[in-house]
């Protein structure tokens, strides 16, 4: 039996341009996912989010869904497009008007909207502009936060700013394989990785002033190492390893991000080339550091990396042959979700959730005419027990979000995977919970004690 504190949080999630479609309904503007998405090459089988779930005339039923599964919190994003087509300047009436019925829906349904403002679809004039090259877009972010949480003062508390720094300029401006498909050197991205946190200072300040009852976090993913045995040497290895930052891999470390906002400086230990831009670094960012540190820290953890500690150090250790993994071929490792809080909350002393956490399986209808996703069954309840070990040796985590409600666009591999707790029949726009729906509605009704 796995042991949750009383007040402990269960939600689903999801991000507008994976679900919502409606991409040129109600006057939203183009985002880069748009434009990313509809130039051929980018995305499986040049797939697009024009309709995916179509939530933004569906959305009714997501909520319907939520509710059965006894959910007390929906964590999604907004559209920034679809609110601000323009990314600044007038806002869209009708774009606010969505969001305004979906976070009524949800509260009269007892469920919490946990809201990201950014998960990925920058405003295309945004981009037009500089994207996240640019200060400006940083605050234009920074006004878009401000009216958000003038609009939704007293119904909405719970914001993360921003989704995934590591995917916004790793993948986006990095490896170019997310919009908007930039292959930026070393220095131009961490241009951007300034902005996309002076962004998160500025918004985090403008929430805090237009509500002091606002608790503000980000989302934050990044390497977790895990000790292979529970030698003291080893978890020491696991430790350093999860925070090294080395400038051939530092994009995805939670440290170049949350040190800064939480420690007030950048990691110690970052290689030659990144300590070079650290002395460049923009006095604007130096400046709002000041109101940049999270109320919580939110983590998306699928996963973690093995380690050790071998005669000359900490070492990666190579995973067995065969080793377990999910359709998308990322490895199975339950323990990330009692080492990665550990690590993070001992350095950081903050809150924390599991904003994201799942995996994609080969899910479809079976002859019974139901999804029989047993795989994502047994992954979530190994995770969710390592969670609770995790809690249990002192890891303040206050609540799980499953990545995700309902199966989505899944950015670069379009709809081939599913990581949904619901499946989408596609052609038909239907929803179909899946197993796991059930199965996770009654770890929600009786706080994890049946796990
Ligand atoms: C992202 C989601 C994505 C999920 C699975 C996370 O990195 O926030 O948008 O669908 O991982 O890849």
């Amino acid at each position: 039996m796995a042991h949750f504190p009383e007040t402990f949080v269960w939600g689903a999630a999801s991000a507008a341009y994976q679900i919502e479609g409606g991409a040129r309904d109600g006057g939203r503007g183009p985002s880069i996912w748009d434009t990313f998405s509809h130039t051929p090459g980018n995305v499986a089988r040049g797939e697009t989010g024009d309709v995916a779930c179509d939530s933004y005339h569906r959305w009714q039923e997501d909520v319907g869904l939520l509710r059965s599964m006894h959910l007390s919190a929906y964590r999604f994003s907004i559209s920034w497009p679809r609110v601000l087509p323009d990314g600044d300047g007038d806002w869209n009436p009708d774009g606010l008007a969505y969001y305004d019925r979906l976070v009524d829906a949800l509260r009269a349904a007892g469920i919490e909207p946990y809201i990201t403002l950014y998960h990925w679809d920058l405003p295309q004039a945004l981009e037009d502009r500089g994207g996240w090259q640019s200060a400006d877009t940083a605050r234009a972010f920074g006004r878009y936060a401000a009216g958000l949480a003038a609009h939704f003062r007293g119904r909405v508390t719970h914001w993360f700013t921003i989704n995934e720094i590591a995917c916004i300029v790793g993948m986006g401006y990095g490896r170019g394989n997310h919009a908007p498909g930039l292959r930026l050197p070393l220095e131009g991205q961490f241009r951007c990785w300034q902005n996309v946190m002076l962004a998160h200072c500025l918004a985090e300040q403008a929430l805090h002033e237009a509500d002091p009852a606002n608790i503000v976090g980000l989302a934050s993913t990044g390497r977790i190492c895990h000790p292979v045995t529970e030698d003291p040497a080893d978890l020491q290895a696991a430790r350093r390893l999860t925070f090294a930052c080395p400038d051939e891999d530092w994009t995805f470390t939670h440290q170049m991000l949350l040190d800064p906002l939480c420690l007030g400086h950048w990691p110690q230990d970052a290689g030659p080339r990144l300590r070079a831009c650290f002395a460049r670094t923009d006095p604007a960012l130096t400046r709002a550091l000041a109101f940049g540190k999270p109320d919580v820290i939110g983590l998306n953890i699928y996963n973690s990396v093995p380690a050790r500690m071998e005669a000359d150090g900490p070492a990666f250790v190579r995973r067995p042959t065969g080793w377990p993994r999910t359709a998308i071929g990322w490895p199975i490792e339950p323990s990330s979700l009692r080492w990665g809080p550990r690590f993070i909350g001992e350095r950081y002393g903050l809150p924390l959730y599991i904003t994201e956490n799942g995996l994609s399986c080969n899910d479809k209808i079976y002859l019974d005419g139901q999804v029989h996703d047993a795989d994502r069954i047994d992954f979530t309840t190994r995770y969710l027990r390592e969670l609770a070990r995790g809690i249990a040796e002192g890891a303040d985590v206050r609540g799980y979000f499953h990545w995700s409600l309902i199966d989505n666009f899944e950015w670069y591999s379009g709809y081939s995977e599913r990581f949904g707790l619901v499946y989408m029949d596609y052609a038909a726009g239907q929803r179909l919970p899946k197993d796991s729906a059930r199965w996770y509605a009654r770890v929600a009704a009786d706080n994890g004690r049946c796990l």
